[in-house]
């Protein structure tokens, strides 16, 4: 909604469109109009540039035990054990729903094709379109969300401050392409700008990556965790000139080498990425770089076909994967502190939340397992909508007790109670249907019996006794009755008898 001076309205307002964005959105969409706002084109984000894929544990030989003591000894120590155990166990439930919005894992015989990523003790990374897994499965997302009435995108905006005011955050202001400024304000705001490999010379990130909602929260007094660690990637394409396009990790998961110069391997090509990073910086610094990666072991064709976008990038450089060593060096590559939230995206700051790379829940600890990123933009983007729900539902019983006071206090008139009969429809709507607690059962308790009274008083229009309409002021013999109302449709019936007795025994 646009005000006259400009000001932009909406239920709830989500920065940026990767994968915790774009899944929030398309949670928070069942509870009200959601304004995405993102400062290139939604599909560029660092999800879209995701190769390696999605961990996940539904392999036959897998389950979420072993997939939580990988992520928690990747961690280094300081793994959040009970967000580490909501990120394996929802995530294949989050991931099962994407695939039924369409989104397209590869398949071999048939069945999901489960490839190896560094310190996993099972194949458990999913992936799509061979190497572009991210890009696939925001696709899936983005669709979904164009297809959603409640969901509107706003491209090529660049959020800059967040609009706090008595200590709660209310939106924020971005900039248009052209430079000018325009405010938003929300019942709740959510940051899932991504993260901040941009704050280095050598990143794989995209050049959207430069940290956003981190900064904005930070000025608008959220507090930050972990924001020390960042993990820089092993194997990024190392051409002069050239950006560090990322080599997966998968690479290295179907069975490539690393080598020095002199053709030696010096590591173990699947160890934790901090250490398989910091083996090739020794190589360099102690004089036996540059190091390369090498594939022309492994089957050509397979390499192909399971990892077309690497091979067409590096082919642009002169680079035949299947031929040629590829020229590799670490980069930064994910953050793992961001905005300190809890399980449910809520920052310190109350009306905003946190979802995926821009959020610190201290899931990945010190080192973030491999491909735990996507599942965490969609369990946490999930999560965040949940959150920000509650809270609006927590929230709205002033709102309605102000919309009620106006439209169903003293004076009425039957404009009024329609449009007040329109607002609590929809939150009726988006009420849960089994409430977690005390205040959302009389959350909804109060939409239940305001919209019995709204639709009494719209329906008799008549002023008498209590009930004064402004558009009909005076008492009306068409209206001497009591007003029944069954299955929410009012009628007038029998002053003396308005319930004939034994008339439903
Ligand atoms: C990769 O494909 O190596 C990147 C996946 C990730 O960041 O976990």
């Amino acid at each position: 909604m646009n005000a006259p001076d400009g000001t932009l309205h909406t239920d709830f307002l989500v920065l940026g469109s990767g994968i915790a964005g774009l899944r929030a959105a398309l949670g928070l969409s069942r509870h009200g109009a959601v304004l995405v706002v993102t400062k290139d084109q939604p599909s560029e984000s660092n999800t879209g540039y995701a190769q390696g894929g999605v961990a996940v544990a539904i392999g036959a030989d897998d389950d979420t035990r072993l997939h939580l003591d990988d992520t928690v000894s990747a961690g280094a120590g300081i793994v959040s054990g009970a967000a580490a155990r909501v990120l394996v166990e929802e995530g294949p439930e989050r991931i099962r729903e994407l695939a039924s919005w369409g989104a397209r894992f590869d398949r071999e015989d048939g069945r999901y094709h489960f490839t190896r990523e560094g310190a996993h003790s099972r194949n458990r990374v999913l992936h799509a379109l061979g190497d572009a897994t991210g890009w696939e499965m925001v696709r899936a997302l983005l669709e979904r969300a164009h297809r959603t009435e409640a969901i509107a995108v706003r491209s090529f905006a660049c959020s800059t401050d967040l609009l706090v005011r008595d200590g709660i955050a209310r939106g924020c202001r971005f900039l248009d392409e052209p430079g000018s400024e325009t405010a938003v304000l929300a019942r709740a705001t959510l940051l899932a700008t991504g993260g901040a490999g941009r704050v280095f010379a050598e990143t794989t990130n995209p050049p959207v990556a430069t940290g956003d909602g981190a900064a904005m929260a930070q000025r608008a007094g959220a507090a930050l965790l972990d924001m020390e660690f960042v993990q820089f990637h092993p194997t990024a394409l190392a051409v002069e000139g050239a950006p560090r396009f990322l080599i997966s990790e998968a690479v290295r998961g179907e069975g490539a080498y690393l080598r020095n110069a002199a053709g030696e391997r010096f590591t173990d090509e699947l160890a934790a990425r901090d250490r398989v990073a910091r083996a090739i910086v020794r190589e360099n610094r102690e004089g036996r770089g540059p190091v390369s990666l090498d594939l022309r072991h492994l089957d050509a064709e397979r390499v192909r076909t399971r990892f077309p976008r690497i091979a067409a990038t590096c082919r642009r450089y002169g680079i035949d994967i299947t031929r040629d060593p590829v020229p590799v060096t670490p980069a930064a590559h994910y953050v793992m502190g961001g905005v300190a939230t809890d399980l449910h995206g809520r920052s310190t700051l109350r009306g905003l939340y946190a979802a995926g790379e821009a959020a610190g829940t201290g899931v990945h600890g010190a080192n973030r397992l491999a491909s735990n990123s996507l599942l965490e933009g969609l369990v946490f983007g999930a999560r965040a909508a949940e959150g920000i729900a509650d809270h609006a539902m927590g929230s709205i019983r002033e709102e309605l007790q102000r919309r009620c006071w106006q439209a169903l206090g003293l004076e009425r008139d039957g404009s009024s109670l329609a449009s007040l009969e329109r607002w609590l429809d929809e939150r009726r709507q988006a009420a849960p249907t089994r409430p977690a607690d005390r205040a959302a059962a009389e959350d909804r308790n109060l939409l239940d019996v305001a919209s019995a009274m709204a639709a009494s008083a719209r329906f008799r229009e008549e002023s008498r006794g209590s009930h004064y309409r402004t558009d009909f002021p005076s008492p009306d013999e068409r209206f001497h009755g009591h007003t029944l109302l069954e299955a929410g449709a009012p009628r007038l019936v029998d002053v003396e008898t308005p319930v004939p007795e034994g008339a439903r025994c």
